[in-house]
């Protein structure tokens, strides 16, 4: 099949995804292969047989008329999905150990930091203030899980292993043991009217932007002593209505948010969730690609694909994930 070019192209300011590290990693794990990084004004476009990119601007693939894989570097696809031009050739997204046990711990700090009161205990502790107030079981809240596919159902199980009901609402049908599964629109209020904290890990796609809304959290369940629920949302920004969020945070509608996407990121100076007491606020960094292991995932999957085996992990087109 020919040893063509991998073309590196990344768009991001981030430090974790420092574009001359991915092209040290790619070297590294690509012996023998010709790895570039984009944009390179020497290269032949016609030589690019493979693409390892993140957050390509549309457009920006389109004239590599002899590709044959593009692999995106994380495991969420909505920036490929905006590219009418995108090439028509298998598309490949992360789903791998390191990003799900990433995502898993950030689900279960942001689960315990609402269970266990913290930000109370925060506020406490900066006011000198020795008034601990009574603190419930785990089995006392239920968490919902929107989203059950590589990252959803592994922070379904850790939160089951720590003592939570949990339950979880995904398009199609599943079984996970120990946890009541929902599917589709018509298991949507059922999943709701019992969860006490809400998690969202759905893909971004139109069936499921600003998905977070005011109609949303009025059928969360709020006989837990948690009393008003919480949502954490670490999919994407557009699956939330911030507007909606804001007010449900100030209407007492929801007890607390944590968000780690936002609609515009970075977030704006100006965004009122800087400064929001109910809100905590992550830059993004839930669950990072890590160069060591998705360079990895990514070779292997070349040399599979090379020798006659299939792509894992490819992008169902029409579903948008
Ligand atoms: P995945 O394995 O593709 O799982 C997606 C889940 O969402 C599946 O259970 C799917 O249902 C469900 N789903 C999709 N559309 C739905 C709809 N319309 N209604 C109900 N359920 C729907 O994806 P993943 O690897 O778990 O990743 C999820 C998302 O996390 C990514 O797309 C990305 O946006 C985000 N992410 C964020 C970070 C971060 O640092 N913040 C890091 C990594 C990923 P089925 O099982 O029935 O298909
Ligand atoms: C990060 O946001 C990812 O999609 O992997």
């Amino acid at each position: 099949m020919g040893n063509g070019t991998l073309a590196i192209l990344v768009n991001s300011a981030m430090q974790n995804w420092l574009p001359s590290r991915w092209k040290a990693r790619f070297d590294a794990e690509c012996p023998g292969r010709r790895v570039v990084l984009l944009p390179d004004g020497a290269l032949d476009p016609a030589d690019v047989h493979y693409a390892a990119v993140w957050k390509p601007r549309p457009g920006e693939l389109a004239a590599f008329r002899n590709l044959r894989v593009i692999f995106n570097l994380g495991a969420g696809v909505d920036a490929l999905m905006a590219d009418r031009s995108l090439p028509d050739v298998p598309l490949v997204r992360v789903s791998v150990g390191d990003l799900t046990d990433r995502m898993t711990e950030y689900v279960v700090l942001h689960v315990l930091m609402h269970h266990r009161q913290e930000l109370y205990l925060r506020e406490s502790q900066r006011a000198k203030r020795w008034e601990p107030k009574y603190q419930w079981a785990a089995s006392a809240l239920t968490v919902g899980i929107m989203g059950l596919g590589t990252l959803g159902a592994a922070s379904a199980r850790a939160l089951r292993a720590l003592g939570f009901r949990v339950v979880g609402w995904s398009r199609s049908a599943k079984q996970i043991d120990g946890i009541a599964c929902f599917h589709g629109a018509d298991g949507l209020d059922a999943f709701l009217r019992q969860s006490n904290i809400l998690v969202c890990l759905l893909p971004l796609t139109p069936d499921t932007q600003h998905v977070l809304n005011r109609d949303v959290f009025a059928k969360l369940n709020r006989d837990s002593p948690l009393g008003a629920p919480v949502i954490v949302n670490a999919g994407r920004g557009a699956l939330q209505n911030e507007p909606d969020i804001l007010r449900a945070l100030d209407d007492g509608t929801l007890g607390a948010a944590s968000l780690d996407v936002f609609e515009t990121e970075p977030l704006p100076q100006d965004s009122p969730f800087w400064s929001h007491p109910k809100v905590v606020l992550t830059p993004h960094n839930a669950a990072d690609t890590d160069a060591d292991e998705i360079s990895k995932y990514v070779a292997a999957q070349i040399t599979r694909f090379e020798s006659g085996g299939a792509l894992e992990n490819v992008v169902d087109r029409t579903r948008g994930y």
